[in-house]
């Protein structure tokens, strides 16, 4: 139908990805710099109910799962009403969140109740002295806690986001796949991207192809699963193990050809490729008054407007962006 959210390459976006802070109770390399962001004003940021007017706008042009995002999604206070709005949308099936596990253990159970159907949990190294290395600050504990957390709650499965980085943690591969021998999680393995201020390299960054290597010398009994058109993953399980093991191949391997995902920032500006540095605020017509066909046109102009794939890993490398903690993977 008319209002769907279908690109210039026929691509159908039914995903939509919100973060809903700029902030976070870590600071990951990888994600920024040592000296932080600079933090929109609060007054700027997206309030609950245009966060609600927007996600019923998308919900109604095709969107069936929305993603919390950030910075950090759960410091933001009123995360549980948000929930309960969201998954209250007719049309939607998945309402799931990428968290860093620092608080989820205790808020979980409250999220669940409010509709939160499935969890993605950042842990890139099982050592806890790296762990304070990488994120600036401690917690490795706690994360562990969430990630139980959520399987006792019978979030199946919790996927373990774990960012690769060679010297860092690429020796702790077959260690987190180990992991999956006895419990419920799918282990991801991504491959490292640039974003503004994370000082990428691509010497830091360990191909698929090599990480798949390690994994399939290691572990017999190595199979690739099915993917679904749209994952984001490369999927495998392995021979008597409860947990899945896959990879996310954004810079070796892109999937840009079976893409269905946009982006809402925080400060309402409206994303339609992660690496694609062009936004428009959806945030400023809002407040100006417009109505929902006004904010579908500017909505649907920005989606025509999506590249068939992203530039490549050296020209986005080169390429403005915004910090990953602003703009939530
Ligand atoms: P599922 O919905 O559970 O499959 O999760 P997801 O992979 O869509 O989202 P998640 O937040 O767990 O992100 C995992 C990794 O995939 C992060 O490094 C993201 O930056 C990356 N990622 C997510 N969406 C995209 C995308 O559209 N393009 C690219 N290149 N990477 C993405
Ligand atoms: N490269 C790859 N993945 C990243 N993430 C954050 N920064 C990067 C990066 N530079 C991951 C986080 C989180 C998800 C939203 O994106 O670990 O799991
Ligand atoms: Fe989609 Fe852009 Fe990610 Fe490619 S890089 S999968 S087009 S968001």
């Amino acid at each position: 139908v008319s209002n769907m959210l279908i690109d210039s390459f026929g691509r159908q976006h039914t995903y939509l990805r919100i973060s809903l802070t700029e902030r976070c109770n870590l600071r990951c390399q990888y994600c920024m710099p040592a000296e932080g962001v600079s933090l929109t004003p609060g007054p700027q940021i997206l309030s609950q109910n245009e966060l609600v007017r927007l996600a019923n706008l998308f919900v109604s042009s095709g969107v069936n799962k929305i993603r919390l995002t950030g910075g950090e999604p759960t410091v933001r206070k009123d995360i549980e009403d948000i929930c309960l709005h969201f998954s209250n949308l007719k049309g939607l099936k998945t309402l799931a969140i990428t968290t860093n596990g620092i608080t989820l253990a205790r808020k979980l159970p409250k999220l669940k109740e409010c509709g939160l159907s499935a969890v993605n949990i950042s842990l890139d190294t099982l050592v806890p002295a790296k762990f304070e290395f990488l994120t600036r600050r401690r917690g490795h504990e706690r994360v562990m806690d969430s990630i139980n957390a959520a399987i006792d709650l019978g979030y199946n499965p919790v996927k373990v986001n774990c960012v690769i980085m060679r010297g860092f943690n690429d020796d702790e591969i077959c260690n987190f796949v180990e992991l999956t021998r006895e419990k419920p999680i799918n282990i991801r393995f991504i491959e490292f991207m640039p974003f503004d201020g994370n000082v990428w390299n691509v010497k830091k960054l360990v191909p698929y192809a090599e990480m798949l290597d390690r994994v399939a010398k290691h572990f017999t009994g190595l199979k690739r699963l099915q993917d679904h058109p749209t994952d984001t993953a490369k999927n495998f399980r392995i021979d008597d193990h409860l947990g899945t093991v896959s990879f996310i191949t954004s810079m070796t391997e892109h999937f840009c050809a079976g893409c269905n995902r946009l982006r809402l920032l925080a400060d309402g500006n409206f994303k339609v490729c992660l690496f694609g540095p062009s936004e428009v605020s959806l945030r400023d017509p809002l407040r100006q008054g417009a109505d929902d066909h006004e904010l579908r046109e500017i909505i649907g102009s920005a989606v025509k407007r999506k590249k068939a794939s992203h530039a490549g890993m050296f020209d986005i490398a080169k390429t403005a962006n915004r910090p990953m903690i602003h703009i939530g993977g």
